[in-house]
């Protein structure tokens, strides 16, 4: 029998009790197939800094150092408890940053999925959304402002000011399009590039570097598309695009948007892999004001499970039958109340009932043979 050592970083806010349905997914998982997992729990976030210090703990970073993947929940605080924290400890830059770095996760895959059973959800119009929203954000993930140089002082002029740069290597460029060409050709042979050519040296770059990257991929079509103009595609036609390519920031912003038009980051699992790690996370943060009420939709969490199921562990099959099963529930007319609107005819029930609905789909389904 395979057995996996899990990370579970269940984070901050809303992230504990998300994780704990994505943790009822994975104990059925175990049943259904030839697996063991063996789950540690780590502090990380927030309430790691005010219970250990740092809000990535020493002892988090050797369990996730040892382990086959990491499940991880959204990290944050309310912009008041933050301001309790140093600068540098506040959990985007104390932890998540830092966890990104230590694993060099500089791929991350944002699926942007609507399909029918979720399609009441979209803000845009029927006509817009048509038979579903199908699109994979492929975003850089270590490198860009993020973990550029970074100065902060006092200039001549006696004024304070602030330094950040923008800087990629075209190592880290070519290996992140080579991902997202791979990804277009097992799809639908169509990559948009985004980029800000007109303004930005780094773009450039990166341009020039697709050109190279591309003759790797003759049978893939390239879209280049400015990042303000796709900021309006999204909304306006987005079935126009498959995978979409860009740095960080970019795909920072856009994967936000993208959770917009699906009608909540809810929405939005994600995976972000690295040469030798891979780590698993909603591409949302912490929800603090509806924190512990039993109201945050799971879906996020539990489809970050599948995305661990496919990426680390090639389990496509089981992965198939999580995003199925969720998706059932939806379809059988069920949603949590952060992710309704008021009369849309849908039976309101509570995050820990959401995750019974999904475990219950996924028990039924056939098991995947060997
Ligand atoms: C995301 C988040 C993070 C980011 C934050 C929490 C630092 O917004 O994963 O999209 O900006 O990358
Ligand atoms: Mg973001």
């Amino acid at each position: 029998m395979k057995s996996y050592k899990l990370a579970i970083l269940a984070g901050d806010g809303i992230g504990p009790e998300i994780t704990r349905e994505a943790v009822k997914v994975l104990k059925l998982i175990e049943q259904r197939n030839d697996i063991r997992f063996e789950l540690l729990d780590a502090p990380f976030g927030g309430h790691a800094y005010f219970e250990h210090g740092h809000s990535f703990p020493e002892q988090t970073k050797a369990i996730c150092d040892a382990a086959d993947a990491i499940i991880k929940g959204p990290i944050g605080l309310s912009y008041e408890e933050s301001q309790k924290i140093p600068v540098d400890e506040q959990p985007e830059r104390g932890a998540l940053l830092p966890l990104r770095a230590r694993y060099q996760t500089y791929a991350n895959f944002r699926p942007v999925s609507l399909p029918k059973s979720l399609a009441h959800f979209s803000p845009l119009k029927p006509e817009i959304v048509g038979d579903g929203i199908d699109i994979v954000i492929v975003r850089e993930l270590v490198g860009g402002l993020y973990f550029g140089h970074k100065e902060v002082g006092v200039n001549q002029q006696g004024r304070r000011y602030v330094r950040e740069t923008l800087e990629y290597d075209e190592e880290q460029i070519s290996r992140i399009l080579h991902v997202a060409f791979k990804l277009a050709q097992r799809r639908k042979k169509v990559l948009h590039n985004i980029h800000k050519s007109n303004v930005l040296k780094s773009s450039v770059l990166w341009n020039e570097v697709l050109a190279e990257v591309a003759q790797d991929y003759p049978d893939v079509k390239v879209v280049q598309m400015l990042v303000d103009a796709a900021a309006t595609h999204l909304c306006l036609n987005p079935r126009q695009f498959d995978v979409m390519v860009m740095e960080n920031m970019f795909g920072d912003i856009l994967s936000d948007q993208a959770g917009g038009i699906l009608g909540s980051l809810g929405l939005m699992p994600s995976a972000c892999l690295g040469p030798d790690k891979a780590y698993y996370e909603p591409s949302h943060g912490s929800a603090p004001d509806i924190a512990g009420q039993n109201i945050a939709n799971p879906y996020s969490m539990i489809g970050s499970v599948a995305m661990m199921l496919e990426n680390s562990f090639g389990m496509f099959e089981e992965a198939r039958n999580v995003w199925d099963a969720m998706q059932g529930v939806f379809a059988d007319g069920y949603s949590t109340p952060d992710l309704s609107k008021p009369g849309a005819g849908v039976k309101m029930i509570s995050t820990d009932a959401f995750g019974d609905r999904v475990v219950e789909k996924l028990k039924a389904m056939p098991r995947v043979a060997g």
